[in-house]
């Protein structure tokens, strides 16, 4: 698939853990009584159909279950979410349809019932391959468990990929590549490798704020960053995008989605869509509470709270956010086709005399490896 090629991915939120990790900030709650997935699969069935009305004769290229933690769902749940979307629009031969696993063992059981309801890829939590670190980041899966999975996924799907997070307190260069070393043996065509963000609110930031969390400075950030960098390009998994490697084609293609600008719908409690009906481009978001989701799509179809069509700036910066974090960058035709105007060349000229941008033949604007660290205000300083 490339930039140009028209692509329609769908995103379906599952909103349950079985515990709450304490750096995490995504729409996901822990619930003690079970959860009635029937009652879940009827609503993400009325919210496809509702959506489908609006959006005729797509085909779909990605499907990405996301979390939360979708390997609680029972795998004939997923089947149900996959059988609706395949009665309201044509879901490609080729589609790539990836679900989001926690590494423990009970999960892993069900990676054979999630492949034959159709799942084709699997991505991984895996985190972090010590012990004593992943006690510290909540988990409930030891890094033998989680590799365990691993090996159980690379037998059950046709890909897989997993995450690990990095720049973790106390975690020095030297120590991060043995472990990144010894992740990348494991690895598929796929890894996803995140810097820890203190997310607010959350009892990280908490424990940061009390000074009980020495996080790596800036410079052993950047050494972390570097040495990441290297090892992966070495191994054959150079960065496609800031947090993500991959083997030359085995890019999660669903994420390229969301890079790219193409469209996508989300379905589920808090999922963010980008729908282009009638020439512009609206974004909608859903409620993110699972239940009082449930009764506003039970009651009226939908669960969206937001639908708003974007101006041009807004989808022009939008782009340039999102296309920039990609190594191939963007085409600089299909911005000013968005934006109504090109990019400004003297800033495109300053920010390639820093050595922060290049310029390609075929005519895309892209981050160079010291650019990636300081992205946001690359992107700023072109939106401006
Ligand atoms: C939405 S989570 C879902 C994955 C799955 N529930 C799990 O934890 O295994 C996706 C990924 O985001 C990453 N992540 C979540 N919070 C983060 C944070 N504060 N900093 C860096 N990475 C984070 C983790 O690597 C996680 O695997
Ligand atoms: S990291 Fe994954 S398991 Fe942990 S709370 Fe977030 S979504 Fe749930």
């Amino acid at each position: 698939m490339t930039d140009s090629e028209q692509a329609f991915g769908v995103y379906i939120h599952w909103p349950f853990c079985l515990s709450k990790c304490p750096y995490c900030d995504f729409n996901s709650h822990v619930r003690r009584e079970p959860i009635d997935e029937q009652r879940f699969l009827k609503a993400f069935h009325t919210e496809i159909g509702t959506l489908a009305k609006r959006l005729r004769g797509r085909t779909v290229s990605t499907i990405f279950f996301g979390g939360g933690t979708p390997s609680l769902m029972q795998p004939a749940t997923i089947a149900g979410v996959l059988n609706s979307i395949a009665r309201q629009w044509r879901i490609a031969p080729d589609a790539e349809i990836t679900l989001e696993a926690n590494p423990t063992s009970v999960e892993a059981t069900r990676f054979r019932g999630y492949r034959a309801a159709g799942v084709n890829r699997a991505s991984l939590g895996v985190q972090a391959l010590d012990d004593r670190v992943l006690a510290e980041l909540g988990r409930m899966h030891s890094a033998r468990e989680a590799l365990d999975a691993v090996a159980i996924a690379r037998t059950v799907f046709d890909r897989y990929s997993f995450d690990l997070i990095y720049a973790r307190p106390n975690q020095e260069p030297k120590a991060w590549a043995s472990e990144l070393k010894a992740a990348l043996a494991e690895a598929g065509d796929h890894l996803s490798l995140y810097q820890l963000t203190i997310e607010p609110d959350t009892p990280f930031a908490a424990l940061h704020a009390a000074g009980k969390l020495r996080l790596p400075d800036e410079e052993t950030s950047r050494a972390l960053y570097d040495t990441t960098q290297e090892i992966c390009a070495a191994q054959g998994l150079p960065a496609y995008e800031i947090s993500n490697h991959a083997r030359p084609g085995g890019e999660c293609r669903h994420n390229l989605v969301y890079w790219r600008a193409h469209e996508y719908a989300g379905i589920g409690p808090g999922a963010h869509g980008r729908l282009d009906i009638e020439g512009e481009r609206h974004a909608t978001a859903t409620e993110r509470r699972p239940e009082t989701w449930l009764s506003q799509v039970e009651a009226r179809g939908h669960g969206l709270v937001s639908d708003e069509v974007l101006t041009r700036e807004e989808r022009s910066d939008e782009f340039l956010l999102m296309g920039l974090r990609l190594a191939e960058g963007i085409d600089l035709a299909r911005y000013a086709e968005v934006a109504g105007r090109p990019l400004d060349p003297d800033r495109i000229a300053t920010l390639h005399q820093h050595g922060f941008v290049e310029t390609t033949d075929n005519g895309r604007l892209r981050v160079t490896l010291p650019g990636f660290p300081i992205l946001d205000a690359v992107v700023a300083d072109l939106a401006a």
